[in-house]
């Protein structure tokens, strides 16, 4: 074992050419996908007041938006919707011509290359803001998987590209890869929200989507935070029913999990840089108590570290044009 004086550590850093050379982890715009929050009307860029920088847009401003996202070198977008009416069964989700359903078709027409993936789960359309159908008084997992099933198809039926169910019910990957396949579309990735957590970094997103559950929480579906064994079992499940990419969500309090799950699986990982994740930044950055830019970087650096393939990130249109010259 080499020690000091003959090592010395920091011979390696005292270049920045050295430091590139030797830089482990990268950021590129090419690991991101942008969500995107879509809504009727026209003309309509509203900003999410918790989460600078993001809006609801109306499907006449998407063409703008998306080519500047495909400009920018981020490789897919995240598809969330604002329906007219809620109900109990969230109709919205797997009406053919819902506004996600429009949003895709707007989509592909104006930017035929950007991957359009859209989130499969129910709470934005529901009236009571849970991710499945309800049944005396809970959420009734085998009666959400066709609900589930047919909005996946829906949107792929409209040229989704990948779709991810995010309603945590057991079996929601199975019948969507079922019913694809039925339907003849046999191609159609799935990228399973595998290890998604009953977390409080979602807050911003629910005021964003408003999918607050109007009673109760979602701690019967999502993972309690405690668990990383557990993780690696709804990863597990989630491949054994034919997920092609799996997910860890959210992302900078479960490094851990990421690792893990790098470790375990040999399949593609996403790692969800939630809405909660972003808001601080933005809060803190907005104070002046941080320094938005290298505390960002920093921050997703890290999830890549953790072994994560691709971000899905609030932060991506910003970090993809902080990057543009240097890559
Ligand atoms: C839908 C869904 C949620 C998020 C992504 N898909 C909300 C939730 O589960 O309550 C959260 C994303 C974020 O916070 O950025 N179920």
């Amino acid at each position: 074992m080499v020690s000091f004086p003959a090592m010395r550590l920091r011979r390696i850093r005292e270049l920045e050419s050295i430091r590139k050379l030797t830089r482990e982890t990268r950021l590129s715009s090419s690991n991101f996908i942008y969500p995107l929050f879509v809504s009727h009307g026209t003309g309509i860029k509203e900003p999410i007041e918790p989460m600078p920088g993001c809006y609801h847009m109306s499907l006449d401003l998407l063409a703008e938006e998306v080519g500047e996202i495909a400009n920018l070198g981020i490789p897919g977008v995240l598809l969330f919707g604002l329906p007219a009416e809620k109900d109990p069964t969230g109709t919205g989700a797997y009406d053919p011509e819902g506004i996600i359903q429009e949003a895709i078709k707007v989509i592909k027409k104006a930017t035929p290359d950007l991957l359009v993936v859209t989130d499969v789960c129910l709470c934005e359309y529901t009236d009571h803001g849970h991710c499945g159908v309800i049944d005396n008084g809970k959420v009734d997992n085998d009666q959400t998987l066709e609900l589930l099933a047919r909005s996946a198809l829906s949107h792929v039926e409209a040229g989704a590209d990948l779709v991810a169910p995010s309603a945590m019910m057991d079996g929601q990957v199975r019948a969507i890869r079922e019913t694809l396949d039925n339907a003849g579309e046999p191609t159609i990735p799935i990228m399973g929200y595998a290890a998604k957590y009953a977390s409080s970094f979602y807050g911003p997103f629910r005021v964003a989507a408003d999918s607050t559950p109007q009673f109760g929480d979602r701690r019967s579906y999502q993972m309690d935070p405690a668990n990383s064994r557990m993780a690696m079992r709804e990863i597990e499940t989630d491949i054994a029913e034919g997920a092609d990419i799996v997910m860890v969500k959210p992302a900078l309090a479960y490094l851990d999990v990421i690792r893990q799950a790098r470790d375990k699986f040999d399949y593609p990982l996403a790692a969800y840089n939630v809405s909660g994740e972003f808001s601080l930044v933005k809060a803190a950055a907005e104070k002046g108590w941080v320094d938005e830019k290298p505390i960002t970087m920093e921050l997703l650096t890290a999830i890549r570290r953790a072994g994560a393939d691709i971000i899905i990130s609030y932060h991506a249109k910003e970090v993809a044009s902080w990057l543009q010259g240097q890559e």
